[in-house]
């Protein structure tokens, strides 16, 4: 299945330009950006106007799409050396999510394979497009998994947003919802609002609601109260990286969103594409925490909400020791405990 042209999209490839969904903007707006050139996927990477970790890697994958059209030698020895330059450039626009390093590097691979400068750009624009395809076929496929360790009529809770618009198409941990709705089935789901930037009330009940599905918004500090009291069935959580050990990052207030279930008996979910595990990385101590500025802490929608002055500590993402995870979930099935040994294998059985 293909989006269709009026579906709501993180990214879409237009051959000389990209659409990317404003995320900043929402729930508000409903705008795309005209992105034309590198820098500015760059930027829009840097300031979250597109963010989650598949469609981070998606429009990356594109930025260098939009280089390599605009590239003016045929020196094919050159076109390698720039883009090489330009992977690390993107590299650079944010640390956690793997999904950015993994993309941009599928693509220099890919180019590798070239003969001339034209074929290095149109292997390049394949690859971009082929991450983008599988990302919507994978985001499918957790979303059924996920579904197996579900009955009809739960409540689970959420964190940021892992939906449609942080990937492909569908999300991870967003997924299931969705499938479920194609099946008649009713989940409903608590999402925090996930400050400091607020990805579970601008983005995460913005999609769900818009899409039909039972969403009812919490601030943070109401989650083990909710736990506690609404009978929830499970936790289910995206990710930006998870290390070999099973360790993941996502976003600030997961894991205390672990710890609150883990006290309560109540199932912790990480939906991780394979894109998202890392097995370079050995345990969560390993993975880059980004700090973002202050300002997204002292203000809420431009308005100062703190004194001038106040010392910040903003850390994006926080790790959850493996120990409190109660399965992860990929394209591949679902991983319960033993993540060191049971994750490799995943990749194993991809490549035979
Ligand atoms: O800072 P963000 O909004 O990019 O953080 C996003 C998350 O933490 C998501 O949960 C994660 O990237 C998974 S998206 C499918």
């Amino acid at each position: 299945m293909s989006l269709n042209d009026t579906e709501i999209s993180s990214v879409r490839y237009k051959g000389d330009h990209l659409l990317l969904l404003d995320q900043q903007q929402l729930p508000e707006h409903t705008v795309y950006l005209n992105v034309t050139t590198i820098s500015h996927v760059w930027d829009a990477i840097a300031k979250l106007n597109v963010r989650g970790a598949p469609a981070i890697g998606i429009a990356a994958a594109f930025g260098l799409v939009l280089w390599a059209k605009q590239y003016k030698s045929s020196d094919l020895s050159s076109f390698h050396a720039e883009l090489k330059e330009q992977h690390d450039y993107l590299a650079s626009s944010r640390p956690t999510a793997v999904n950015l390093f993994w993309a941009i590097r599928r693509v220099l691979e890919a180019a590798k394979k070239a003969d001339s400068v034209e074929h290095a750009v149109s292997l390049i624009e394949s690859e971009a497009l082929l991450i983008q395809k599988e990302d919507e076929e994978t985001c499918r496929r957790i979303g059924e998994h996920a579904l197996s360790l579900l009955q009809n009529g739960d409540a689970l809770m959420t964190i940021c947003n892992a939906g449609g618009i942080a990937t492909a198409r569908y999300g991870t941990a967003l997924a299931p919802f969705y499938i479920a709705k194609e099946k008649g089935w009713e989940l409903s789901v608590y999402a925090n609002e996930t400050r400091p930037v607020l990805q579970g009330s601008r983005l995460t009940a913005w999609e769900l609601q818009a899409n039909g599905i039972d969403v009812t918004l919490i601030t943070d500090n109401m989650a083990a109260h909710t736990l506690k009291t609404k009978n929830i069935a499970a936790v289910i959580v995206g990710c930006d990286r998870v290390a070999a050990n099973g360790d993941t990052a996502n976003k600030i207030g997961t894991f205390g969103l672990a710890l609150q279930a883990k006290a309560l008996g109540i199932p912790f979910y990480v939906a991780s594409p394979l894109s998202t595990v890392d097995l370079a990385t050995e345990t969560g101590d390993d993975i880059p925490i980004e700090e973002r500025p202050a300002e997204e802490v002292t203000h809420i929608g431009g308005k100062r909400i703190a004194p001038e002055g106040i010392k910040v500590f903003n850390p994006a993402f926080d790790v959850t020791p493996a120990q409190y995870i109660s399965a992860i979930v990929t394209e591949k099935g679902i991983v319960k405990g033993d993540y060191k040994n049971q994750l490799p294998k995943l990749f194993e059985e991809e490549t035979r």
